[in-house]
């Protein structure tokens, strides 16, 4: 069966090999659909070609079949998951399904998973465990786990075997069959299974139905080729393919048309876009010059890979205008015997440099990190280098992590010495230096004023309103609910760890901030 069979929604019988199956026999569990996902065949690369479809039609038997009722996503994990979630909330719609606020009123559930770290999994499994009374209640609910996790063959086989409420799993492969699943669903009394191990396709024109106004996300690649030993992306999102340029900026024009302020562009690994293109040869600093044209404030991206991040991307955002200056670069780690480990492709001193060559074109760029610590095997002294790496680099703010062991990626079979008493001292002190590097970097606002993007009433106070600056400083202030989605002037009253509060001074013309 060819993908174009698949896309137009037929069935795909169970194609597992009888010794890919694992030792416990579930076939009595599945529908047809059942194609096992594999963690050995997601990691091929390059065999298959990526598809480029210009259009998803939801075929017109399935139009209407939401009408009268409500759908409920929880998200987990990053913004590609978010963002997928705005996709499955378009084809819900489309369906003619209604948005519901709470599970309780909803006749679908979605659990849209994380599969980064344990301990996302153990949340997503334990929300498994809650809905059953509802589905006990409420037997004509359809429950569907959908995401990172399902691309896992031991979730699956443990959904299979210990949460048989569960009526769908389907994988980051098959968004776009959501139509055919949920039908499938209906009908069957089955567990409706469908996660395709495959290197995927880009399917342009699915509806969206974003969270918000006045920030937008955009794809522009899927999946990573990096394979960093700890990570299980390249495995639960396939190969690195990108969106093709005309159809990117085709989206943000049309988002800048709808009044949109900022756009962040997604991406595992955005410093390879464009590097599986074989006719034109084309690439994020490319791409990124020519979005600098369009009429909207604000351009972010996320997230760089240092090995890719090319000077012709760093000379493009020199130029400013709507490119901010903030650029969210993961090191990982400051030691380059556990970089090597890691399969990151650079060195301590590399990064260094990198670094320096982006300080030097943009000398007031604020840079943010993820860090991993405690891998195995790390000494307290490579450890200790990267606490001088955060502090040499001056980084504002990180995202730092304990290493958590997935099953399937090489590291996970790598003997460690590190006790976890010694991670979470490790994760305590390297949170110490963030929090004051944090400060410190907020210290200089003081006095100062800041253009802020004002995204709404700020969580802890209905009264202030909160928003972030281009170098994504959260600010809170106080200003009348007109100043919503708008950029205004916003001069520094007080320095907090993490946040900086204001007083309003004026709002800004969007036609101004270039
Ligand atoms: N354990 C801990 N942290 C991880 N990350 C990715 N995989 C793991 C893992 N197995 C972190 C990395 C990455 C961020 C999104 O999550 O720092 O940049
Ligand atoms: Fe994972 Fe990022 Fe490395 Fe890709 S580049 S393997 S997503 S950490």
């Amino acid at each position: 069966m060819n993908e174009e069979q698949r896309l137009q929604g037929q069935q795909v019988k169970d194609t597992t090999p009888s010794d890919k199956k694992s030792e416990k026999d579930y076939s009595k569990y599945f529908q047809s659909v059942y194609v096992a996902p594999s963690l050995k065949d997601a990691k091929k690369r390059g065999k298959e070609e990526i598809k480029y479809f210009k259009d998803f039609n939801i075929p017109e038997e399935y139009m209407g079949m939401g009408n009268g009722k409500k759908f409920y996503i929880r998200t987990y994990g990053c913004q590609m998951n978010e963002h997928d979630t705005e996709v499955m909330a378009g084809i819900f719609m489309a369906l003619g399904y209604e948005p519901s606020e709470t599970t309780e009123d909803s006749d679908v559930i979605l659990l849209n998973t994380c599969a980064i770290r344990e301990n996302a999994e153990n949340k997503v499994f334990g929300e498994i465990g809650h809905l059953k009374s509802l589905k006990q209640e409420r037997p004509d609910l359809l429950v569907g786990v959908c995401g990172c996790m399902s691309q896992e063959e031991s979730v699956v086989n443990r959904i299979l075997s210990k949460h048989q409420h569960v009526d769908m799993i389907f994988g980051t492969h098959n968004i776009h069959r959501l139509p055919q699943i949920l039908k499938e669903a209906y009908m069957s009394k089955a567990m409706v299974v469908e996660v395709w191990s495959k290197e995927g396709d880009v399917i342009e024109n699915l509806p969206k139905v974003r969270r918000g106004n006045i920030k937008a996300w955009v794809n522009i690649m899927y999946g990573c080729d990096k394979f960093c030993t700890y990570c299980i992306v390249p495995y639960t999102r396939g190969k690195e393919r990108s969106r093709r340029p005309d159809e990117i900026i085709q989206e943000v024009r049309m988002l800048a048309a709808h009044g949109y302020q900022e756009i962040t562009l997604l991406g595992q690994n955005v410093n390879a876009y464009g590097k599986d293109f074989d006719d034109i040869n084309y690439g994020l600093g490319d791409l990124m010059d020519e979005l600098r044209k369009i009429d909207i404030p604000r351009i972010r991206f996320t997230t760089s890979h240092p090995r890719d991040f090319d000077d012709h991307l760093i000379e493009v955002l020199a130029n400013k205008g709507n490119l901010v200056e903030h650029i969210h670069l993961p090191v990982q780690s400051g030691s380059t015997d556990v970089l090597k480990i890691m399969a990151r492709k650079y060195t301590r001193e590399q990064f260094l440099e990198l670094v320096r060559k982006i300080k030097a074109a943009i000398p007031d760029v604020a840079l943010t990190t993820d860090i991993i610590v405690g891998y195995p095997n790390e000494t307290e002294e490579q450890f200790e280098e990267t606490l001088s790496l955060y502090r040499e680099v001056g980084f504002e703010a990180a995202y730092t992590f304990i290493y958590s062991p997935r099953e399937g990626t090489p590291a996970a079979k790598m003997n460690d010495n590190v006790p976890m008493e010694v991670k979470k001292e490790r994760l305590q002190r390297l949170n110490t230096v963030v929090n004051e590097m944090s400060a410190e970097a907020l210290k200089k606002y003081k006095d100062r004023v800041v253009e802020v993007l004002v995204e709404g009433e700020s969580k802890n106070n209905p009264d202030v309103l909160a928003g972030y600056t281009r170098r994504s400083k959260l600010v809170n202030f106080k200003a009348p609910k007109t100043a919503i989605g708008k950029i205004v002037k916003v001069k520094i009253t007080d320095v907090k760890t993490w946040s900086l509060n204001g007083e309003m001074i004026e709002e800004l013309e969007t036609a101004e901030v270039k």
